[in-house]
């Protein structure tokens, strides 16, 4: 049976996951029995459409975005269609939410995700936005239903940090973890490295499609803040929030800087860095100057990479993407495969 996707945003990773999809129709199928149909896609700006009865093709989708720029071209389309529409209306067995991040409220996504809910709607989302801000409330209200809530994308991208901490790890005795959990800063820090100026470095990262839709969140450690609140939360089952959180962005950092760290022998990189012993989690995110021995200095460009200490392995490090389209796009399929295997 195929399985019904509807999606809430088409910008960087609802192109990832939408190209990843057509690309792997096939594999997707042979080798893990997933198939699925499109039946809806809310865009902001990028027009909108609803296909329950037949579901879209991910080939008309492409087709549509990359000869005109927008959905407008599909069966179904619909500039006048909301997202509650598609939530609603559409059929769907699984919502993945990539509505742009608001790390102040988490709306609208919050009310979309609990929407989702109320139909029935298993939910996968990347957006920092409601798991920073309501993870606790989300994942009971999502258990009280026996649906699944899964955030992996939300942290690293398609770099399996969630299910690593909270699976892989569990019983090892996380104790804190210090990440560079920004793919943004940290893709700028290695421009400037190589002499790049620090607004040029953050243009290519938006061409590239790692910066937030607005920048400062990158910036200024609010993004990163985020992951390290999404993560402590996840781990200890504290609420902290991002006002919890000490945090220092990049800036006023300048070339000088940079080198300066150079010459003693050093790389500035922005470090998430959080204590899990007590019943508070602390955490605090800024540039860090890092001895070129640490794990965490060889990470550069939009690379991320997370070091957890735990009482029985010591310290275990995972690298990985941290952002981009496809990149992330690959955690919503990863979450969408696991939803399949508990369910199939
Ligand atoms: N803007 C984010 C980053 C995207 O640069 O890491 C991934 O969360």
């Amino acid at each position: 049976m195929k399985i019904k996707i509807a999606m809430i945003g088409f910008g960087n990773v609802g192109q990832g996951i939408t190209r990843i999809l057509h690309a792997e129709r096939q594999t997707l199928l042979i080798d893990h029995g997933f198939d699925f149909e499109i039946v809806g896609i809310f865009g902001r700006s990028k027009g909108s459409v609803l296909a329950a009865e037949k579901g879209t093709d991910t080939s008309q989708v492409l087709k549509s975005f990359d000869s005109q720029g927008d959905l407008l071209a599909l069966d179904g389309a619909d500039s006048e269609l909301t997202a509650m529409d598609i939530i609603e209306r559409s059929g769907a067995d699984i919502l993945l939410e990539m509505s742009p991040t608001d790390l102040e409220t988490g709306q609208p996504a919050i009310d979309y995700i609990k929407a989702a809910f109320k139909q029935n709607v298993h939910v996968v989302t990347c957006n920092k936005g409601p798991v920073a801000l309501a993870m606790h409330e989300l994942l009971e209200l999502a258990e009280e239903k026996e649906l699944q809530f899964l955030f992996e994308g939300s942290v690293m991208a398609g770099s399996p940090v969630i299910n690593l901490a909270t699976q892989n790890l569990a019983g090892a005795g996380i104790t804190s973890f210090k990440g560079i959990l920004n793919g943004t800063t940290n893709f700028i820090l290695t421009r400037m490295k190589q002499g790049a100026d620090y607004q040029a470095a953050l243009a290519e990262a938006k061409d590239l499609g790692y910066a937030e839709a607005d920048p400062t969140n990158d910036v200024e450690g609010y993004d990163a803040a985020a992951k390290g609140v999404i993560l402590s939360n996840l781990l200890t089952g504290a609420e902290t929030t991002l006002n919890d959180v000490a945090c220092t962005g990049i800036s006023h950092l300048t070339i000088e800087d940079i080198e300066s760290a150079r010459e003693k022998g050093q790389i500035i990189k922005v470090l998430v860095e959080a204590d899990l012993c007590e019943a508070m989690p602390e955490i605090s995110v800024g540039p860090v100057h890092l001895p070129l021995d640490d794990p965490l200095a060889a990470i550069n460009g939009a690379m991320n990479a997370i070091t957890f200490e735990t009482k029985i392995l010591g310290p275990v490090t995972i690298s990985g993407p941290g952002a981009g389209r496809e990149e992330t796009g690959f955690a919503m399929l990863a979450d969408m495969l696991q939803i399949h295997k508990m369910n199939g």
